[in-house]
């Protein structure tokens, strides 16, 4: 299978645009060691023609411009896009659906309860239902992933609740900070014919036992790569909040996921959803070799990777 990340960073984006930390700075100022990049999201197809969208950033149309393989190709109006999985409720891995509103045939893949987020909020109503097919994305069991018309592009996805917090928007709704399964999952990809597997998981609170043991001898992981540190946005003087308390675990420390991962055996860790106050975005800083060091790469907007 084909994967190629559209976005890196988390929500916001690097730079964010109204954020003079000096990271979005040196980004802003075209600083080679400081690449922007967009809002998360990762492409992945098995036959190279039809394509999964893992998670609709608001960054969308810019991500589709800037990726060939997914312009239009085979009629007047057209799209390698045949479905989209959304996993979960955040604003950037949603706020891109509003871009696919031009009457093109999808499937749109998520959780019962990101579903039903999104069917209480009448603005995603743009997606036409005799167009845009929802379909509920079981956890725990392989969905085999279909267009529009039903039709299998040869890719199997196993959606796995991980540890998480409900949409930054709903914490006010009185729901529970954490959540319940399947407000946040992450993805096992599966290339049907080739039987190769990737793991997708953008979002992550912690590192349990289940999930280590669900991602050992993987060959490819994407992960949850938001803070360098716990307190990052707190030390910058960027936020109230620490990455806990924002559901990401942090790439460093003895709970954070370079930690998490020792003794695993992973063929490639791929840090994604990446958030601008990280050190580790800076091809020249420590942090950056620290997590190099580790065996970990970061994602660019643009990074090809097979499996
Ligand atoms: C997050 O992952 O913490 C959210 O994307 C925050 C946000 O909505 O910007
Ligand atoms: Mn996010
Ligand atoms: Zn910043």
């Amino acid at each position: 299978m084909r994967m190629i990340v559209l976005g890196a960073a988390a929500g916001g984006g690097f730079p964010q645009w109204n954020c003079n930390c000096s990271n979005c700075r040196r980004a802003r100022e075209g600083d080679p060691a400081a690449l922007p990049r967009t809002q998360s999201s990762l492409a992945v197809t098995a036959d190279g023609k039809r394509w999964l969208l893992l998670n609709a950033s608001p960054d969308l149309r810019q991500q589709l411009h800037a990726t060939r393989a997914l312009h239009p190709r085979d009629s007047l109006r057209h799209s390698p896009l045949a479905a989209v999985l959304v996993t979960n409720g955040d604003v950037d891995h949603i706020g891109g659906l509003l871009d696919l509103r031009e009457g093109q045939p999808l499937s749109l893949y998520a959780s019962a309860r990101v579903h039903a987020l999104l069917d209480g909020n009448r603005v995603f109503d743009v997606l036409d239902r005799d167009v845009v097919a929802r379909r509920m994305l079981a956890l725990d069991r392989t969905v085999e992933i279909a267009d529009a018309a039903g039709e299998p592009i040869g890719l199997g996805v196993q959606a796995f609740a991980v540890p998480g917090k409900v949409a930054l928007y709903m914490e006010e709704q009185g729901a529970a900070l954490a959540g319940e399964a399947g407000d946040t999952v992450a993805v096992r990809l599966i290339d049907q014919a080739r039987g190769s597997e990737a793991f997708y998981v953008p979002n992550c609170a912690h590192i349990d036992a289940t999930l280590a043991q669900r991602l050992d001898r993987a060959s490819v992981v994407f992960f949850d790569g938001t803070l360098f540190r716990d307190d990052e946005m707190l030390q910058a003087g960027l936020g109230a909040k620490t990455g806990r308390r924002m559901g990401h675990v942090s790439m460093s420390g003895p709970d954070g996921a370079i930690a998490g991962f020792e003794g695993l055996d992973v063929g490639r860790k791929i840090f994604v959803h990446v958030n601008n106050s990280n050190p580790a975005l800076l091809s020249d800083s420590a942090e950056r070799r620290e997590v190099e060091a580790a065996g970990w790469e970061i994602a660019y907007d643009g990074m090809e990777v097979e499996a």
